[in-house]
């Protein structure tokens, strides 16, 4: 399949249009890799990951495997969504690795953003390579590359994510991308029409350091902790608020220093935690989502009540720029 999406290719944007992009894709997958051939394939769980195995895995089933790298910077309940999803519902070979501890324990005491971002990298492609390794007989690696990823690589704004990632020994691997010509609305149209849950195919935008740039500073298991359950509750309270889907990304961050406060009549010293809820359209310019004041008082009593380790709530009104969506 060429990397340049013909000019006359039609939006799919109905379940009928996506019905008929999945057919073409099942065969022309089971044309690239043939009767016997098998496919490897690191499972994230994020939009593009998932369609892409969804797809392959409807086109040669147990053929494909995924493996899902547990790095312990997930958000709550993803690692065991990725693995009732596609361990059950798709009945595809998953090998699910729990990398938590050598992820944070290389972590430990990193404070520089960079050279977090480094270590996660290099750990991922490690504890891939050496699953990948043990697997005999796979000369295919499939991939969620959608197109704005070959635009942006060609115009030299971000390197696309491919086989030279990999240790030298893998690069032989020859490229399963189904969805390589979609823009991320119609990748997720295909995966609701391949019936993926709501929640998987309208994920908000997360990045591949997942809570790690969210845990400002050095990571500790506790701050970390502390970043994913406030987070949890962030989101089921703009679910339940009906702003899932309505607002582009909205998360919290953690920062790395401490204040009084009060709890239960004793004096407390614990960290803040702040809310990030913003809009755009292509991530260079946003704009921050105005807070309903009563959501904004239940979500500074949830969080401050139920999340160990924090006493009080700030909000992040600032745009970009100055300011960019993440903080590290
Ligand atoms: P910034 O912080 O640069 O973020 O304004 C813009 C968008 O990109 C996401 N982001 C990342 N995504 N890997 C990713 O896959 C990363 O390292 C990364 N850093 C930022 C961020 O969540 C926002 O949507």
């Amino acid at each position: 399949m060429s990397d340049v999406r013909p000019e006359n290719m039609k939006r799919i944007n109905t379940p009928e249009l996506a019905n008929a992009f999945i057919e073409e894709q099942l065969a022309e997958i089971n044309r690239q890799v043939g009767p016997d051939g098998k496919v490897l394939l690191a499972l994230s769980g994020g939009v593009d990951s998932s369609v892409c195995a969804a797809l392959i895995a409807k086109a040669i089933g147990k053929r494909l495997t995924c493996v899902h790298v547990n790095h312990g910077l997930l958000r709550k309940g993803e690692p065991e969504q990725v693995c009732k999803v596609f361990g059950e519902q798709f009945d595809l070979n998953l090998i699910y690795v729990d990398a938590v501890d050598r992820f944070l324990d290389a972590l430990a005491g990193v404070s520089d953003p960079e050279t977090k971002r480094k270590i996660i990298g290099r750990i991922f492609i490690e504890v891939f390579g050496e699953e990948a390794r043990k697997l005999k007989g796979i000369k295919f690696l499939g991939q969620g590359t959608i197109y704005p990823d070959i635009l942006e690589s060609k115009d030299g704004i971000k390197a696309h994510h491919n086989v030279g990632g990999l240790p030298e020994d893998m690069q032989s691997f020859e490229l399963v991308e189904p969805v390589k010509l979609l823009y991320k609305d119609e990748v997720r149209v295909v995966g609701k029409a391949l019936g993926l849950p709501d929640n998987m195919v309208y994920r908000q935008p997360f990045p591949g350091p997942g809570l790690g740039v969210r845990c400002v500073g050095a990571i500790t298991r506790d701050r970390l902790e502390a970043v994913r359950e406030s987070d949890a509750i962030l989101r089921e309270e703009f679910a339940k608020a009906g702003l899932e889907g309505k607002v582009w990304q909205y998360f919290t961050v953690v920062p790395d220093f401490k204040s009084t406060g009060i709890k239960n009549g004793k004096r407390t010293f614990d960290w803040p935690c702040i809310i990030r809820a913003i809009n755009t359209t292509d991530v260079v310019e946003v704009t921050v989502e105005h807070l309903d004041p009563k959501l904004i008082d239940h979500l500074v009593q949830r969080i401050t009540t139920e999340v160990p380790g924090i006493n009080r709530v700030l909000f992040d009104y600032t745009p970009k720029p100055p300011a960019t969506v993440e903080y590290e």
